[in-house]
């Protein structure tokens, strides 16, 4: 039985992926992960749809709470 996959929204930066997940494009092909990744969430990555840390450089600021 696989683990309940997890998305965390991390402050002011990415979307933390854990668990079992398949990440696909539009077209359906699968992109290549770990069990653990970030996806980003500022627009600003050069490894879309990865994060690759450019929301630091650019002061990306969000810190939305469940309610
Ligand atoms: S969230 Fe990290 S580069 Fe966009």
């Amino acid at each position: 039985m696989s683990e309940k996959a997890r998305i965390k929204v991390n402050d002011n930066g990415s979307l933390r992926i854990t668990g079992e997940v398949e990440l696909i494009d539009a077209e359906g092909n699968g992109f290549q992960t770990k069990k653990s990744f970030s996806l980003c969430r500022c627009g600003h990555s050069s490894n879309k749809p990865f994060c690759d840390g450019t929301h630091r450089k650019v002061g990306f600021e969000s810190r939305p709470r469940a309610k």
